[in-house]
């Protein structure tokens, strides 16, 4: 049984609940599936309650400012992988949007309506829908259908897992029932041409239990283009030792970039390997990997450093370089 000193608290009630003391460091407690009693414990922090009601639009308040925008950023992925079969396909990806106290119902609309806008051939979204589970529940049942050519496809972020087990697979339901495809350890193939274009994620690495063979066996599929979307790009390391390339392309978020960074350096990172996937376009070891800053803000409703963005990625041949 753990007991919290007076001072951890008062930290506890204001930025998330719970902390405790580990050795000399403080640490977020993480729950997993089936610990239901203890993930409702769960709470968007009181501060970050209290800070959303802080107004977005005076750009004199700059984190909170900075939080309440939402910019497109537009990438070519020129890759010798992309065949003329999906030469010029156009994805959307959108990570992160912690729908909740802290984003609200008509930032979570205008996000679907500029995604649909685009007309894309495939919407990945990359997890952390909600601040939990039900949050993410909510944010499904109130916004419109992602539209594209080819279907929309999912990973699950670590805060898709703080709720039982019955929330998450309600969660999992209200995706479906939207004509979204969850892809937890599975892959999901779509043949355009003779290329088949393999989906694959996994269990989320904080909260769940990833599992990458058929991300492995997809490299031995022919006339294959592997697009990888973790949620956390904590999962990466794993993968990118290898000699030969695993997946052709992955997408990830969970850093929000830092969502507080000065000059490159965040101030607090979700992931171990604190900085190593910050933000943008990386290169390991012939795998190419996007980290987004993501949609919206974690314990409290500010960015400096890291701008709210989502994505259209065209994915073009040699040819066009
Ligand atoms: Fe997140």
């Amino acid at each position: 049984m753990f007991r919290l000193s007076p001072f951890s608290r008062i930290l506890s009630k204001l930025f998330i609940m719970p902390i405790w003391k580990n050795g000399s460091k403080l640490c977020i407690i993480h729950f997993g599936k089936g610990e239901s009693d203890i993930a409702k414990k769960y709470r968007t922090s009181l501060l970050g309650k209290l800070l959303s009601y802080v107004p977005k639009n005076i750009k004199l308040l700059y984190p909170f400012y900075l939080a309440g925008t939402l910019s497109l950023k537009e990438d070519f992925f020129y890759s010798k992988a992309v065949t003329r079969d999906i030469d010029k396909l156009r994805i959307a990806y959108c990570s992160d949007i912690h729908f909740g106290p802290m984003f609200s119902k008509d930032r979570a609309v205008d996000l679907i309506e500029r995604i649909n806008a685009l007309s894309t051939d495939i919407v990945i979204l990359g997890g952390d829908y909600g601040e939990t589970t039900n949050t993410g529940i909510d944010f499904f049942k109130i916004t419109p259908n992602f539209k594209s050519r080819y279907g929309c496809y999912a990973t699950i972020g670590n805060h898709d897992l703080w709720g039982n087990e019955d929330e998450f697979k309600n969660l999992l339901d209200v995706m479906k029932d939207k004509g979204i495809t969850p892809l937890i350890n599975e892959s999901y193939i779509i043949e355009i041409g003779s290329t088949k274009l393999v989906l694959f994620s996994n269990d989320d690495i904080k909260m769940g239990e990833p599992k990458l063979d058929k991300l492995y066996e997809a490299r031995e599929i022919p006339n294959s283009f592997i697009l990888f979307f973790p949620h956390s790009p904590d999962i990466l390391p794993e993968i990118t030792n290898k000699k030969a390339p695993v997946f052709d392309v992955a997408l990830c978020g969970h850093t929000h970039g830092g969502q507080v960074s000065f000059f490159g350096k965040s101030v607090f990172s979700s992931s171990k390997y604190k900085d190593r996937y910050l933000s943008g376009w990386i290169e390991e070891n012939g795998h190419r990997i996007m980290v987004s800053n993501g949609v919206g803000t974690s314990i409290m409703p500010v960015r400096i450093g890291s701008k709210p963005e989502y994505h259209l990625i065209e994915l073009r041949t040699l040819e066009h370089s």
